[in-house]
């Protein structure tokens, strides 16, 4: 393999232009190759800005490009179909969170990869943030003993506009889901990667709150998790200001992220000593908050730029930070469990039933045409036939 790796983006309407300046930041490691999307204009007019060829269909960017890495930034459900076709050319794959809708996808992904020996990595640049590192750092040291608690806050707020503009946002088809599919993600990749904790059983709850739109703009779940700790979680597009906390509790100790700023309280005592061994009445063990100081990671990267950083150290055989297929999944099965387990009314075993979940889609999918179709029958001044 060239030292320089030969990189094409696909989807290049929104966060695919994020994807050609990470590639252009990044000159010693990587070469913009070619570009591609299957709206002709949109095709058209970034491979004219960036001086690469332009094609309207993967398949053909394979069949004509000698390529190292193709990063794919097309809406979550055409995830599956361009990463397994990258792994069947032999050619290493950064895919953008959510790394699909259904787990059952995230699996083919991740066996196309192993079985073509290149290499998977998924989209979650906050894991380059150095305070997010630091609080993971913190919590496998132990330093707030095993974790007992966690919850995490991850609210936002989008306009009714902002679903109309993109027709596949907030449809069972475009996206399989709503909030839990496209916003929190990235929450829900901190809340697990930052705890360490694997997920035992989801009790979830989605609602369609505020938007006309399919999908759920509000979520909310308990988790148990296998170690027995205890998690809660909220998410929506319907808040304003939208508010981003997480909050991790162990038996040394607790760190509570919020607003870009985190801070640490550790226990004199742990906490079951206490509670075993206490002769008081009232009283706990002591500890003063104090704020978390990020630690330099060491390079400077912080957002895509760093996904394409580690990827390629990854490709070169380096020690790298790169997410694999595995980790990029961990996310999105909660995710799912939370969708899965709101529409049976009760608690999801992880990991979910991928035939139960890959079932449930399909007839989310083909309720909500046959809604449009009715909807559409009943416009003013349609002929019925
Ligand atoms: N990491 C982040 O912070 C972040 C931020 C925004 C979006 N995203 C993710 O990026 C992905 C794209 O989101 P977006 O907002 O940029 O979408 P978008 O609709 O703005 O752009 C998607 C582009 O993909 C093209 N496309 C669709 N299907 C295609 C196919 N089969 N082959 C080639 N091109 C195809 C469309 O024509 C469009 O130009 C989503 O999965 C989203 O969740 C990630």
């Amino acid at each position: 393999m060239a030292e320089r790796l030969r990189a094409a983006v696909v989807g290049l309407r929104g966060m695919g232009i994020g994807h050609i300046k990470a590639i252009l930041a990044l000159p010693e490691m990587y070469e913009l190759a070619a570009v591609c999307d299957i709206n002709p204009e949109t095709a058209r007019k970034v491979s004219e800005e960036y001086k690469v060829t332009g094609y309207l269909a993967l398949s053909e960017m394979l069949k004509h490009e000698k390529l190292d890495v193709v990063s794919i930034a097309t809406p979550h459900p055409f995830h599956r179909e361009c990463a397994v076709a990258c792994a069947k050319a032999g050619v290493h794959v950064l895919v953008e969170k959510p790394m699909a809708s259904a787990v059952s996808d995230a699996d083919d992904m991740i066996r196309a990869h192993k079985r073509a020996g290149t290499v998977l990595s998924v989209v979650f640049q906050q894991r380059y943030q150095p305070l997010q590192r630091t609080i993971r750092k913190l919590v496998r040291e132990g330093v707030i003993g095993e974790i007992t608690r966690v919850h995490m806050t991850a609210t936002y707020f989008r306009s009714d506009f902002y679903y109309k503009l993109v027709g596949w946002r907030g449809t069972w088809k475009g996206e399989g889901g709503g909030v839990l599919m496209n916003q929190a993600p990235h929450a829900l990749d901190q809340y697990l990667w930052q705890s360490g904790l694997e997920l035992d059983t989801v009790l979830g709850r989605c609602e369609t709150f505020m938007h006309p739109i399919e999908t759920e703009d509000r979520a909310s779940a308990i988790v148990t998790f296998a170690n027995g700790a205890l998690g809660t979680l909220v998410t929506s597009t319907t808040d304003a200001p939208g508010i981003y906390r997480i909050e991790m509790v162990g038996d040394k100790g607790a760190i509570v992220f919020e607003k870009g700023k985190a801070s640490i309280a550790v226990n004199n005592i742990p906490t079951r000593k206490f509670n075993s061994e206490s002769r008081g009445e009232w009283g706990s063990p002591k500890a003063e908050w104090k704020d978390i100081v990020p630690e330099d990671p060491g390079y400077p990267y912080r957002s895509h730029d760093a996904c394409f950083y580690h990827l390629g150290l990854q490709i070169h055989g380096k020690r790298s930070e790169y997410v694999p297929g595995e980790e990029g999944r961990k996310s999105l099965e909660l995710a799912d469990a939370i969708i899965l387990s709101s529409y049976r009314g009760g608690p999801v075993k992880c990991p979910v039933s991928r035939k139960g979940y890959d079932e449930f889609l399909a007839g989310r999918i083909r309720a909500a045409e046959r809604e449009r179709r009715r909807t559409e029958e009943r416009r003013p001044g349609k002929k019925r036939v």
